[in-house]
């Protein structure tokens, strides 16, 4: 009943010309008739290029960050009608990289998240304990805070996806045990069910992210509550990205 998602987040990776190659060879790799849907989130000043090439392909442009107002004096900043310009259909938000390195905190992700729904764009809003808050067996307050800042009283609630990303587990190499992720994906259920009701919750992607490879993607994927997977490291690499997509069964 949900469609899985499986997005690649390339991060600060791939100028023009890489970002175009690896563009065109998930194009020409990727089999027909897939069970889920697929995204790349390629740098800000590549998403036009990558737009070109993804043309009339099933994978859809995703932004890595946007500015929570549309337009104005905000020197640097994208605001959510200039990645629809450009044909972004998500955009990931609040990652933990945004929250440690740029200062964003659950105020900052929700207008964020709001401003995303408001243009019309799908967020992929990302959650997730670090390695001392999950030793001091907070992992769950932790992640309980961030998602309720995400969806309470949201319009919109149905569009959106969620990334349950575990701070230590994000180009570490190493990934949750199946069977932990899956828990955490249930508890973020329970918290939309709470906040927008159990049909949306029901309805809703949670995606996993951390670590995702070939290799432990059946395994993680195989769970009832993780919807799919944000892909950073391995979606740099064509086969290993398109080993993870084909690894979704319907
Ligand atoms: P990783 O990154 O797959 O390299 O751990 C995931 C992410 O940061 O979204």
């Amino acid at each position: 009943m949900r469609t899985p998602l499986v997005v690649g987040n390339w991060k600060l990776h791939l100028g023009l010309k890489d970002a175009q190659s690896l563009a065109r060879a998930l194009v020409q790799g990727i089999e027909p008739d897939l069970p889920c849907e697929v995204g790349v989130a390629p740098v800000f000043t590549v998403l036009q290029a990558v737009a070109s090439v993804l043309e009339g392909s099933p994978i859809a442009l995703c932004a890595q960050d946007l500015h929570w107002v549309d337009k104005g004096p905000y020197t640097g900043a994208v605001g959510a009608p200039f990645l629809v310009e450009l044909g972004c259909r998500y955009v990931i938000v609040g990652h933990s990289e945004r929250r440690q390195h740029f200062g964003e905190n659950d105020r900052i992700v929700r207008l964020k998240v709001e401003a995303a729904l408001r243009g019309g764009l799908a967020p992929i809003a990302c959650v997730g304990e670090s390695l001392t808050e999950r030793e001091r067996g907070e992992a769950f307050v932790v992640v309980r805070r961030q998602v309720e800042a995400i969806v309470e009283g949201l319009d919109g609630v149905e569009r959106l996806v969620i990334a349950y990303e575990p701070v230590w587990a994000i180009g570490t190499g190493k990934v949750a045990e199946p069977q932990d992720a899956q828990a955490m994906h249930a508890a973020i259920r329970e918290i939309v069910a709470r906040h927008a009701g159990q049909s949306i919750a029901n309805a809703m992607r949670i995606l996993y992210g951390g670590s995702v490879k070939p290799e432990n993607a059946p395994g993680l994927l195989r769970e009832p509550d993780i919807d799919g997977a944000l892909v950073g490291g391995a979606s740099l690499d064509a086969r290993s990205f398109l080993a993870i997509i084909h690894a979704v069964r319907p």
